[in-house]
């Protein structure tokens, strides 16, 4: 399941971390990568010891600890520091999965990676290419988002960047690991949330409809209980 988060980052946000984005040093990008997909990745990122990578991925994270949206669809466990890439001059990312399992930098800590995100900074007019394919049970999703919104796509899926043909595609990525580990599970969850959330609304002066409501929520969390691993 391919979810898009809208607004994660304000316009004003996005216009702060590209500022910070055009002083910064990028460098090669294969440097974080595995040896098979390093040969199909040509893109530049920011190095985990980057002022302006600390900076932009803390303002991520303080946004995401905020979005209903994302806290429902992930479930998140442990969140990797948010990474950064640039694509131009016919740059792009072939075919891959990422990598299970991560270590956090500078620590001994390591997460399975369920969930990739890629949150863009670049208007889709100002580049062309540098779609992000994700390839699922019904066939290739092709994600290019307004600046500010994010994608969330399970890490057990193929997928890859397409050749930025014009101007500068820039974006930032990271992985997290969920609670729930399986994608239907969190699936279900995430559906089940977003329909007593609904339901919430159209409830006053309904005791029936209010009694189910709860019944419906001790359902969702029952079923957290069962299936959340900790
Ligand atoms: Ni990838």
């Amino acid at each position: 399941m391919l979810i898009t988060i809208p607004d994660v980052l304000t316009p004003e946000q996005v216009a702060h971390a590209r500022r910070l984005f055009d002083a910064a040093e990028w460098v090669d990008g294969k440097g974080t990568t595995g040896y098979q997909a390093a040969k199909t990745k040509d893109n530049m990122q920011l190095p985990d010891s980057s002022p302006a990578a600390r900076e932009v991925g803390d303002m991520i994270l303080q946004a995401l600890g905020k979005g209903p949206l994302f806290m429902a669809a992930a479930l998140p466990l442990r969140i990797l520091p948010p990474m950064f890439n640039r694509y131009s001059g016919g740059q792009s990312f072939g075919t891959h999965v990422d990598n299970a399992i991560r270590q956090v930098p500078g620590t001994p800590l390591r997460i399975r990676t369920d969930l990739s995100a890629t949150l863009f900074f670049a208007a889709p007019d100002e580049y062309d290419g540098g779609e992000l394919c994700v390839e699922d049970l019904y066939g290739i999703k092709k994600v290019k988002l307004p600046p500010g919104h994010m994608v969330l796509y399970p890490s057990t899926s193929l997928h890859h960047v397409t050749p930025v043909t014009r101007g500068t595609r820039l974006c930032s990525f990271f992985w997290l690991q969920s609670m729930i580990r399986d994608n239907g599970q969190r699936s279900l969850l995430f559906d089940l949330d977003v329909s007593i959330q609904r339901l919430g609304g159209q409830l006053a002066g309904n005791p029936v409809a209010e009694q189910t409501a709860v019944q419906l929520t001790g359902v969702y969390h029952n079923l957290l209980r069962q299936w959340a691993e900790m």
